[in-house]
């Protein structure tokens, strides 16, 4: 019998992973709460602009292994891929994941899967996750299975690096590894490697940070380079040519799903002039911020003190 998944939130990520799995053979149950997102979905209407998306969606709606709810059903599996922003203190807010968390356990049962793909701070599954889901009566690793999967796509082509990027999956414990990588297996062709779900977290945080550190990099580059009369284009090629340097184009700075529109009017990927630096994000602020971020995620787990990206 096709296994049913439930994915939490239909963003950038949720709605794109609820496609590819309604492909490859699941029964997938798409919940938001924003009631346009499900109304318009029930009605045929997709709201994310995604190349490649629009085809599957009309695929999968024919043959109906898609359909949208506003609340979470009994399911084989959950998906959680939710907001994770920065809060006005600089601490990750993890509120919409506890709410998401909130709305599946009246409908969990023993056996099921849950998976948190949001961008968490280090030890978020195993103190937060594990520990909620306890208390609503299910011992993680025994009663059901629980792991971190972090995404690692690009928006604008989300539906291909889905597919053939490599893909880390975090288990609470070495059953919860295998059975989410089963699932991703159903539709990713990269390599799929198991690890522990602090580990998973805590190399999503890096990914970023290098992300992070080297976008700034470039962009201080380029700021510098126009004030001394350089082409910082040319000096990028060059230094690239040691072949243990590599450095980024400069561009509008690193950012959360919004620079998908960014990235679609052709911001992010094309180098700034000079004179468009200013509006830029200031990249200096960037590398403090990333310093302080990194200290935190090395001398404590810093649950509340990452930043999703
Ligand atoms: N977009 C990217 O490129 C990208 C890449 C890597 C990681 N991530 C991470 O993935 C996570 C999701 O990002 P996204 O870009 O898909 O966000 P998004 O804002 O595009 O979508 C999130 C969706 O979740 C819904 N939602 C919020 N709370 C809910 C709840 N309790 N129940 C049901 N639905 C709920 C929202 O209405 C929204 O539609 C974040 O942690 C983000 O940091 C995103």
């Amino acid at each position: 019998m096709r296994e049913t998944v439930c994915v939490i939130g239909l963003g950038y990520i949720g709605l794109p992973t609820s496609m590819l799995l309604a492909k490859h053979g699941f029964k997938v149950v798409g919940i938001d709460v924003n009631p346009q997102i499900v109304n318009g979905l029930e009605n045929g209407r997709i709201h994310i602009e995604e190349e490649g998306l629009s085809g599957i969606f009309a695929e999968v709606r024919q043959n109906e292994s898609f359909r949208v709810l506003h609340e979470p059903c009994p399911a084989d599996i959950f998906i959680i891929a939710v907001p994770t922003p920065i809060s006005e203190n600089r601490h990750s807010n993890l509120d919409y994941v506890i709410s998401a968390l909130r709305s599946i356990t009246p409908v969990l049962k023993k056996g099921d899967l849950i998976i948190l793909e949001s961008t968490v701070p280090p030890g978020t599954t195993s103190d937060i996750v594990a520990p909620m889901l306890l208390r609503a009566g299910y011992d993680a690793g025994c009663d059901v299975f629980l792991a971190h999967c972090p995404e690692r796509v690009l928006p604008g082509k989300i539906v291909t690096e889905l597919v053939e990027n490599n893909r880390i999956i975090g288990g609470y414990d070495e059953r919860s590894s295998e059975r989410a990588a089963a699932l991703y297996r159903s539709f990713v062709k990269g390599e799929i490697i198991t690890t522990t779900a602090t580990n998973a977290e805590m190399v999503k945080l890096m990914e970023n940070t290098y992300r992070d550190v080297n976008i700034a990099l470039a962009n201080e580059l380029a700021k510098v380079s126009a004030k001394i009369g350089v082409n910082a284009l040319e000096v990028i090629h060059l230094a690239n040519k040691h072949p243990r340097v590599h450095l980024h184009s400069p561009g509008p700075g690193v950012g959360g799903s919004r620079r998908s529109c960014s990235h679609r009017r052709g911001g992010a990927c094309r180098p700034p002039s000079s004179a468009e630096l200013p509006t830029f994000r200031r990249s200096s602020r960037c590398f403090r911020w990333t310093a302080r971020c990194c200290c935190l995620a090395a001398t404590c787990r810093c649950r509340f003190s990452s930043r999703a990206i």
